[in-house]
């Protein structure tokens, strides 16, 4: 194998599962208006754990959230639904987006 091929298997091996959510996060367009560290249209999915942190009800909810779109819980803009995502991908973004730390 080619060192690079090498390192290529290596990371993935690693930090497969972060970034294959991050992955399909940038995939759904769900990174247009979030982004990981910092408010944009929408806010930060670190500030969106930590708001839900020890929250049961936050994986349905949120999940419902992503499908169907809302607002009034983080400003004035309101999140349009998201009909290019599937309920088992929502639950899996909302999954990712909750571990954040
Ligand atoms: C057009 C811009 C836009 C896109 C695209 C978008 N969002 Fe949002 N999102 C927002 C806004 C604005 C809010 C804040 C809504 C509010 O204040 O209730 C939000 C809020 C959220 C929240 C927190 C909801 C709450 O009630 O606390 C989550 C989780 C979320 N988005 C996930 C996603 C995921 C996953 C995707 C991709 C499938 C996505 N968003 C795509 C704009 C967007």
């Amino acid at each position: 194998m080619k060192p690079v091929a090498l390192l290529l298997a290596l990371s993935i091996g690693i930090a497969g599962p972060a970034l294959a959510n991050a992955d399909l996060a940038q995939k759904k367009n769900c990174l247009s208006c979030h982004s990981v560290d910092s408010k944009r249209i929408g806010p930060s999915y670190k500030d969106v754990a930590a708001k839900y942190a020890g929250n049961k009800d936050a994986l349905s909810t949120l999940s419902t959230k992503v499908l169907k779109g809302g607002g009034g819980v983080w400003g004035a803009i309101p999140m349009p639904a998201n009909p290019q995502v599937s309920e088992p991908e929502a639950k899996v973004l909302v999954q990712w987006i909750l571990s954040l730390k």
